[in-house]
């Protein structure tokens, strides 16, 4: 039998390192968080992305009473880039999270529809989407890409010749 598998590797580093567009994108992650519309799970998701002309675009979560209309920060925050900037290039994508667990101290990844849609914006860039996941202490994991993310993904090339 073979054996297919597939590896994910995150790189390390305090938010203190950045370069000022990266501080700048993650700023805007935090701010959003404060934001976020979260009165029934009471975790704040907040996330920014960043442009390749140098636009900083947020968004956070937007739940509602109607609980499976709830919508994750992330995309919030990539359809609002998408459509403030058409056909601009999405270079990264921070989020910043906190809710009521106490010492909540580690990366908070994007749930699986997240992870569909950034893939979605990786081909549709035909160019790969960092990722920034930062901690409460300012740590900063980072993904070269999305797509690592999303083993055994689903794309266009299933639908189309
Ligand atoms: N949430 C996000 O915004 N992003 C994720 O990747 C995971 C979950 C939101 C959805 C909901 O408002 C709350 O966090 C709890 O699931």
């Amino acid at each position: 039998m073979e054996k297919i598998a597939f590896s994910a590797e995150l790189a390390k580093i305090h938010e203190s390192e950045l370069d000022p567009h990266e501080k700048s994108m993650l700023a805007e992650a935090v701010r959003q968080m404060d934001m976020a519309y979260a009165p029934y799970s009471h975790f704040f998701v907040g996330a920014a992305v960043l442009m390749e002309n140098g636009n900083i675009h947020g968004g956070c979560n937007q739940e509602n009473a109607s609980y499976p209309l709830c919508m994750c920060g992330e995309r919030v925050a990539l359809y609002h880039a998408t459509i403030s900037d058409p056909g601009v290039r999405i270079k990264a994508l921070a989020i910043t999270a906190r809710g009521t667990k106490k010492g909540l101290n580690r990366p908070v990844f994007p749930c699986g529809a997240c992870r569909q849609v950034i893939h979605e914006y990786e081909r549709r860039n035909k160019h790969s989407i960092a990722l920034y996941f930062r901690t409460e202490d300012g740590d900063v994991y980072i993904s070269e890409n999305g797509s690592q993310l999303l083993p055994f993904g689903f794309d266009e090339s299933f639908l189309l010749d």
